[in-house]
């Protein structure tokens, strides 16, 4: 079991060869050694192990198609992919996969997240001994090696063919060993686009023992915390009162009222993006109680004053290089909001949610979301989970920034 692998989200791409059986302990060992694996498989290696076998290993849908059938509206999974994992292995990698990787075929959801991978990557090619030692082998792999992707070299021994040669898939030992030291190399310097992040309810007191709030769990802001962390963002997450755990690598300031968020925020807007995502009160006691607010007979009114916009302060002081994005949650002439949103507090990109429809909602789980750009983008984005949902966001703002240096 290997440390340095638990907690990574490591791709696994299993081309046709094989050695396609040697994989199945691969992703047997990544997984009893905490990583999370995304197994993808071209169509070839279905001939060789099946999806059952690694999708119950993996505890994750194996994926092999692009355009899988009876699917709608998930045709950007092979970008979220791409941004999710922090290494990306190939193995085994057939003669005919490398030289798709060298020639950017993207024929299969491997071959089209090789594309868009982020992350490290790393080939274990593994064939019989006269195609591995074939120019056009010998060409691709150097074509990868210098392109920045890790080859292990095949090692010599009996081959599937009969023949003795160079072209065995090393021991998935040695792969998930491999892995680990790469991952170590690749941990993210974090000299990315500074981003500040908020997240969760406020809470306004009405006296010493009670507040308003309201539902939000605070697990979207948190999963776009964390996936910025792990695109090497520097990430500050503002944090209203929740019982949820920091992301590694991210620097949290906790505060409980609109007024203090506020506050937190502008202290903070020197960054590069600012994602909004904090179900920020709107209301806050037009005076709070020093004392318990007493029982009586009859009703009781609460008299409420504005909390400070916050968005509205962002968008009035943002800077032409800075990417402003707010979150809407409406659960009525939903788009009018948004837009209203959009071009009312100057922001690049108004994420809107509707927590009334299915699969959209507070807590953990999964959000259904639609992008509205200020360019006149709309990107309806399918039911998802919080953490893709997150990366996919990212996936759309992220290249308005610019990078340091
Ligand atoms: C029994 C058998 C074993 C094979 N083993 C390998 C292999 O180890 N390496 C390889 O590069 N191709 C091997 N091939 C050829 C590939 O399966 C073939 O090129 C296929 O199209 C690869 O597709 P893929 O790269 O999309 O998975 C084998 C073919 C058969 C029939």
């Amino acid at each position: 079991m290997n440390q340095k692998l638990s907690g990574k989200r490591i791709i696994v791409g299993i081309s046709g060869g094989i050695a396609a059986y040697k994989s199945v302990e691969l992703v047997r060992l990544l997984r009893k050694s905490g990583a999370e694996v995304q197994v993808l498989m071209t169509p070839d290696a279905h001939r060789f192990v099946t999806p059952l076998t690694l999708g119950t290993l993996s505890e994750r849908e194996v994926l092999t198609e692009i355009f899988p059938p009876n699917q709608t509206g998930s045709w950007t999974k092979h970008v979220h992919l791409g941004l999710w994992a922090d290494l990306m292995i190939v193995a085994p990698a057939t003669a005919n996969t490398l030289s798709k990787l060298v020639t950017g075929v993207c024929d299969s959801m491997l071959t089209a997240v090789a594309l868009s991978a982020r992350c490290p990557m790393m080939v274990c090619p593994a064939m019989d001994h006269d195609m591995y030692e074939h120019a056009s082998t010998r060409d691709n792999l150097s074509t990868l090696r210098e392109r920045g992707v890790a080859v292990m070299d095949a090692p010599e021994g009996l081959l599937a063919s009969g023949l003795t040669g160079k072209g065995r898939l090393p021991e998935p030992e040695d792969i998930a060993e491999r892995a680990a030291g790469l991952l170590a190399d690749h941990s993210p310097t974090q000299a990315g686009p500074r981003v500040l992040v908020t997240a969760g309810p406020t809470r306004e007191s009405l006296d010493p023992v009670r507040y308003i709030t309201n539902r939000s769990s605070g697990t979207m802001g948190f999963e776009i915390a964390r996936a910025a962390q792990r695109m090497g963002c520097r990430v500050t997450l503002v944090a209203g009162p929740t019982a949820l755990e920091t992301p590694e690598g991210v620097t949290r300031v906790d505060v409980e009222t609109a007024r203090e968020m506020h506050a937190a925020v502008l202290a903070h807007r020197d960054a590069d993006v600012i994602v909004m995502a904090a179900a920020v009160a709107d209301y806050e006691a037009a005076s709070v109680s020093r004392d318990k607010i007493k029982k009586a007979d009859g009703d009781l009114v609460l008299q409420l004053s504005r909390t400070p916009d916050i968005l509205r302060e962002l968008g009035a002081r943002r800077t032409d290089d800075q990417v402003l994005v707010g979150f809407a949650l409406e659960t009525r002439d939903a788009e009018k909001g948004a837009l209203k949103k959009l071009h009312g507090k100057n922001v690049d990109w108004i994420v809107l949610n509707n927590p009334t429809e299915e699969g959209a909602g507070f807590g953990p789980g999964t959000n259904k979301v639609t992008l509205y750009g200020r360019d006149g983008r709309v990107e309806p984005l399918p039911v998802m989970s919080k953490a893709d949902v997150a990366l996919a966001i990212l996936g759309f703002v992220e290249p308005g920034v610019k990078r340091p240096g």
